[in-house]
């Protein structure tokens, strides 16, 4: 099973200059074949995202603009991460409970995601998550 030591930030490649930053996502970034990708905005600062762990899905977290903290937990250990850096992507395998929350003002959170939406593959139960993975 995995556990949070799974969980990783990964560097995205970037170039700049003095036009500005172009970071690049190649196969090479990710540990999966991206499905989906979609992301939060408009974000109250006092509002709490994600809630919940997957069977199938492994994602890539990545602070576009803006930073918030991911919050996550194998069921044993925990930690909390802040993303604020748009070349910096934290991947999360599947069993492993997350949370997203402080949000700044403005900030934008993508999510690549390793398979399409399907409802049937979210643990949103925190007691059904720690059966899952105990
Ligand atoms: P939810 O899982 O609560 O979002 P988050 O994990 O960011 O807190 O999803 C919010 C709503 O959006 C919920 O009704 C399911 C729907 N949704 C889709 O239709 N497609 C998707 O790809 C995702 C991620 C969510």
């Amino acid at each position: 099973m995995n556990t949070i030591e799974h969980v990783k930030l990964k560097e995205i490649p970037k170039v700049h200059d003095e036009r500005g930053s172009l970071a690049v996502i190649e196969k090479e970034v990710i540990p999966f074949s991206i499905k989906r990708v979609y992301y939060l905005y408009d974000v109250p600062s006092d509002s709490f995202r994600g809630g919940h762990a997957h069977k199938e899905q492994q994602s890539v977290i990545i602070a576009l603009s803006g930073s918030f903290d991911v919050f996550v937990d194998d069921g044993n250990s925990k930690k909390r991460i802040m993303l604020n850096k748009p070349n910096q992507g934290l991947y999360i395998p599947t069993h492993i409970w997350r949370e997203i929350d402080n949000f700044s003002s403005g900030a934008v959170c993508l999510v690549l995601a390793s398979t399409t939406y399907d409802e049937s593959e979210y643990i949103r139960d925190y007691k059904d998550f720690l059966l899952a993975v105990r």
